[in-house]
C-alpha cells in the first residue's frame, strides 16, 4: 500500500447531539481523516493519477518531473503528499490571504510555496493565473482543480480508485435524503450530486455558500451574487469554476462566517469533530436541510479539513483566548487537617443525645474557633518543620523558590500567598481567612 490507497474510505459519523428533535438524521462524512486532513487528497490523487494514466506525468523521472497548482491549502496538501510519494517536484502557488499555518505546512511536506499578491481573476498576479502563467513557461504540468475533469471524477467514481459517492451511497445504504456541501472548485457537490441523482431520483442536493460568495445566487437564480468579504477558506467565488455543474444542485443555502464559526464550536464540543471553519457551513446548511419535511430520509454533509491549519486566523484566535480564560491554575499543596466546623443545630442534637445542656449560639462560635486555632496551629507547626527541612537539603538557589512556596506561621519567609491559613496565626483573624478559604473551594 502507498500514501495513494490510504486516502478515502473515510467515517460517516451520525451528528446524534446537534441533530436532536429533527425529523431527519444528519451524518458527517469524515474527509478531515484523510491523510493529509482534507477531502482535497481525493482531488490531489485523481489529478495526478489521471494526468499518469494519459501519460503526462511519469514518477520518479531524474530529474523529476514538476507539478504546479494555485491552491488555497488542502490541495496544495493532498498534492505535496501524494507528488513526494511518487518523485514529483511539487510547486504551490497561494495567496497571500490564506492561513499561514498552511504556508508552512506545505513546506513540511515538501512542496516549494510561492506566495502570490492580492488579484482578483482578472489580475496577472492572482494566484490560479501565476500558476497557469508559469506551467506554461516552463513545461510543468498544472495541476488545474477548478477546470480538470478529473477532479469531479475523484467524487463520481469509476476509476478503480473509491471516491465520495459511491462510499456515501453505500454507507447509507442507498437511502439518503438529501447531499449538502459548499463548493470551492466544484468538484465535489458536481461528482457526488450526479452519483447520487442517478441512483436515487429523489435525492435533493443542496450547495452551502457563505455569504460573500457569489456561487449560491448562480445555483439559486442563474446570475452571480455580488463578490463580497467573508473569513471561511476553500469554498465559494466571485467566479464560477467549470467543474461546478448547475444541473448537479437543487438549490443553495447561504451561511453567515459567525454562524459557521459558530458550528466549528459545537462540532468540536458536541461531536468530538475538530474541523475547519468551512466544515461549520455544511453543517449549518445540513441542518436548516435536515428540519424540512419534504426531505425524507438522512442528510449528509463533509466535515472537509482539520482545525489545525487555522490556528493563526482570528477565529481560532479569539476562540483560544476565550478557553484560555476557562484554564484552572492549581494552587500549591497545603494539606488541610482542621475540622471542619460542625453545624449550631447539629452540635445541639448531640448535645441533647448525650443529656448536656445545649450551648447558645454564641457559646457554640467561641468552641468552634477554639478548635480551629489548635488544629490549625498544629498543621501549621507540622508545615513549618517540613518547609525548614527541605530548606536545609536544598541546593542555596533553591531556597528563594522553596521559601515563596512555603511561607510558614513562624514568618521567616517573607510573601507567600499559598499559606494563607497560616498567616492568619500571626495577625489572628481565622475565620476570616477560613471563609475565603472556603469561598475558593467552592
Ligand atoms: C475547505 C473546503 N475545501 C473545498 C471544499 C469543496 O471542494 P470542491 O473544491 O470540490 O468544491 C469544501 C467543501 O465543503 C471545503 O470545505
Amino acid at each position: 500500500m502507498d500514501i495513494t490507497e490510504a486516502i478515502g474510505h473515510t467515517p460517516l459519523i451520525e451528528l446524534k447531539r446537534l441533530a436532536v428533535g429533527l425529523p431527519n438524521r444528519v451524518f458527517v462524512k469524515c474527509e478531515h481523516m484523510n491523510p493529509g486532513g482534507s477531502v482535497k487528497d481525493r482531488t490531489a490523487r485523481a489529478l495526478i493519477l489521471d494526468a499518469e494514466a494519459r501519460g503526462v506525468l511519469k514518477p520518479h523521472q531524474n530529474p523529476p518531473m514538476t507539478i504546479i497548482e494555485g491552491t488555497a491549502g488542502n490541495t496544495g496538501m493532498g498534492l505535496a503528499l501524494v507528488a513526494g510519494s511518487r518523485g514529483y517536484r511539487c510547486i504551490c502557488v497561494i495567496p497571500e490571504r490564506v492561513a499561514v499555518d498552511k504556508r508552512v505546512a506545505l513546506r513540511q511536506l515538501g512542496a516549494e510555496v510561492y506566495i502570490a499578491k492580492p488579484g482578483g481573476m482578472k489580475s496577472p498576479d492572482n494566484f490560479r493565473n501565476v500558476a497557469a502563467r508559469l506551467a506554461e513557461e516552463n513545461g510543468w504540468f498544472l495541476a488545474n482543480q477548478f477546470h480538470n475533469p478529473a477532479n469531479v471524477i475523484a467524487h463520481y467514481g469509476g476509476t478503480g480508485v473509491t471516491a465520495t459517492g459511491p462510499e456515501i451511497f453505500e454507507q447509507t445504504g442507498g437511502t439518503i435524503g438529501a447531499f449538502v456541501s459548499a463548493a470551492g472548485t466544484g468538484g465535489m457537490i458536481s461528482g457526488v450530486g450526479r452519483y447520487l441523482k442517478e441512483r436515487l431520483p429523489g435525492v435533493k442536493i443542496v450547495m452551502a455558500d457563505p455569504i460573500g460568495s457569489g456561487l449560491g445566487e448562480w445555483i439559486n437564480t442563474g446570475e452571480l451574487g455580488p463578490d463580497g468579504p467573508f473569513a471561511v477558506e476553500g469554498i465559494g467565488s466571485a467566479t464560477v469554476p467549470s467543474n461546478l455543474h448547475r444541473e448537479a444542485v437543487d438549490w443553495a443555502e447561504k451561511i453567515s462566517d459567525a454562524d459557521s464559526f459558530a458550528m466549528v464550536e459545537r462540532l468540536s464540543r458536541e461531536e468530538g469533530l475538530p474541523v475547519g471553519g468551512s466544515s461549520g457551513t455544511n453543517v449549518v446548511a445540513a441542518l436548516r436541510v435536515a428540519a424540512r419535511t419534504d426531505i425524507v430520509g438522512p442528510v449528509v454533509t463533509i466535515a472537509a479539513d482539520l482545525w489545525d491549519r487555522y490556528r493563526s486566523t482570528p477565529w481560532m484566535k479569539a476562540w483560544e483566548s476565550r478557553e484560555a480564560e476557562g484554564l484552572v491554575f492549581m494552587q500549591p499543596y497545603v494539606a488541610k487537617t482542621y475540622r471542619s466546623r460542625r453545624g449550631f443545630a447539629a452540635a445541639r442534637r448531640e448535645q441533647l443525645a448525650r443529656g448536656e445542656p445545649q450551648q447558645s449560639r454564641r457559646e457554640h462560635e467561641r468552641d468552634a474557633e477554639t478548635r480551629d486555632l489548635a488544629d490549625h496551629r498544629g498543621e501549621a507547626e507540622r508545615v513549618d518543620a517540613l518547609v525548614l527541612r527541605q530548606q536545609q537539603r536544598a541546593p542555596a538557589d533553591d531556597r528563594r523558590v522553596g521559601a515563596d512556596e512555603h511561607r510558614t506561621a513562624g514568618g521567616r519567609e517573607r510573601g507567600a500567598s499559598s499559606a494563607r491559613p497560616f498567616l492568619a496565626l500571626a495577625g489572628g483573624d481565622v475565620h476570616r481567612v477560613l471563609d475565603a478559604d472556603a469561598d475558593r473551594d467552592r
